[in-house]
């Protein structure tokens, strides 16, 4: 089961829980991989730049309208599953560690970094990757 948690800084509560995983998940432990289509009403908030989504403890973001970014929930300072997208970067809302949208941090909370996945768009899909 995964859980799906819609972000934008105007949106106070939106959480979905979504009974599938989103267009195929490969088995098998570290090859994170997954694709979700901007069509289904559980991903579209992804159609505006700036949202974001939390699937399968990845944070996918919509960095312009051409680009996502993808990073993992867990913060590296103190594994809180807090790391949300927030303006032009990934922020924890724990103790405020910043990461680029590549995982470089950007303050002395983030400065370990933070895993990030490879992203990509494809007409209306987007898929994520290790
Ligand atoms: S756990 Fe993320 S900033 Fe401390």
């Amino acid at each position: 089961m995964l859980a799906v948690y819609c972000g934008a800084a105007s949106v106070s509560s939106c959480i979905n829980e979504a009974g599938d995983p989103p267009g195929g998940t490969t088995g098998g432990g570290t090859g994170l991989d997954f694709t979700l289509d901007l069509n289904d009403n559980a991903y579209s908030s992804l159609k505006s730049v700036g949202n974001y989504l939390i699937v399968d403890k990845v944070v996918v973001a919509r960095v312009s309208e051409d680009a996502f970014a993808a990073v993992t929930l867990i913060c590296t300072h103190e594994n809180r599953t807090k790391i949300i997208y927030k303006g032009s970067g990934f922020y924890c809302t724990e103790h405020g560690a910043k990461y680029t949208i590549t995982g470089e941090g950007l303050n002395s909370d983030g400065k370990k970094g933070i895993k990030a996945y490879n992203t990509e768009f494809t007409d209306s899909t987007i898929r994520v990757y290790a």
